[in-house]
């Protein structure tokens, strides 16, 4: 399935125009697909899951369009770092690696730009999409509650992403293996809540390789 021809694709630039109040649709695909492929569909991944655990942990309609909208764009900051560093094959360097620690912010003050406040509030979310329960993320260090639910969401299940999907320098790991990583960083890099839910899926068999291929 083509994204055009995606309904929860569709129904999230709906959501977004329905809130902006005019026409974002053409802007925002051809920018994540101006990326490269990986973002574009690592995003839409972590838009699925990031829904689910967010009806898990009982958001609101409110705070789940907002974390739709975050989950879909988090990444949208990559558009601002170089090809020779967003798609290195090997280990990045010291300073390739704080270049690409700038993406959440980039994203953010895109996003920003818009003058729009439900993209303000999704512009938060994606600035702190980095940061670790225990403050050792970026870009702002900041600890536990301090890191927006969404945020804490997202966290999770981009790192689950990352570990469960084939890319240049990374193998597929098993699911199994991602999990348990993830349960062991639980009140370490995640917030336990959010850790707690993703395993709550796996546990209800909503989780599993087809979810997020
Ligand atoms: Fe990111």
């Amino acid at each position: 399935m083509t994204k055009d021809s995606n309904p929860e694709f569709k129904r999230r630039i709906s959501l977004l125009e329905s809130h902006v109040g005019f026409k974002l649709e053409t802007i925002l695909k051809h920018a994540l697909k101006a990326r490269d492929s990986y973002t574009l569909e690592h995003s839409e991944r972590v838009v699925f899951l990031a829904e689910q655990i967010g009806h898990q942990m009982g958001l609101n309609e409110h705070q789940m369009d907002i974390l739709s909208l975050a989950a879909g764009f988090h990444d949208i900051g990559k558009i601002g770092i170089a090809d020779q560093i967003l798609l290195k094959p090997g280990k990045l360097s010291g300073d390739e690696y704080n270049n690409i620690k700038q993406h959440p912010i980039i994203g953010a003050n895109m996003l920003r730009s818009l003058g729009n406040p439900v993209l303000e509030e999704v512009a938060l979310c994606v600035l702190h999409h980095h940061e670790q329960w225990d403050g050792k993320g970026y870009p702002d260090g900041l600890q536990g509650e301090e890191i927006p639910t969404i945020s804490r969401i997202i966290a999770v299940v981009d790192a689950y992403d990352a570990m469960t999907t084939t890319r240049s320098y990374r193998s597929e790991i098993e699911i199994q293996q991602a999990l348990e990583i993830i349960r062991q960083e639980s009140g370490k890099q995640f917030c336990p809540e959010a850790v707690q839910a993703i395993l709550e899926l796996r546990s209800k068999s909503h989780l599993n390789s087809q979810t997020c291929s």
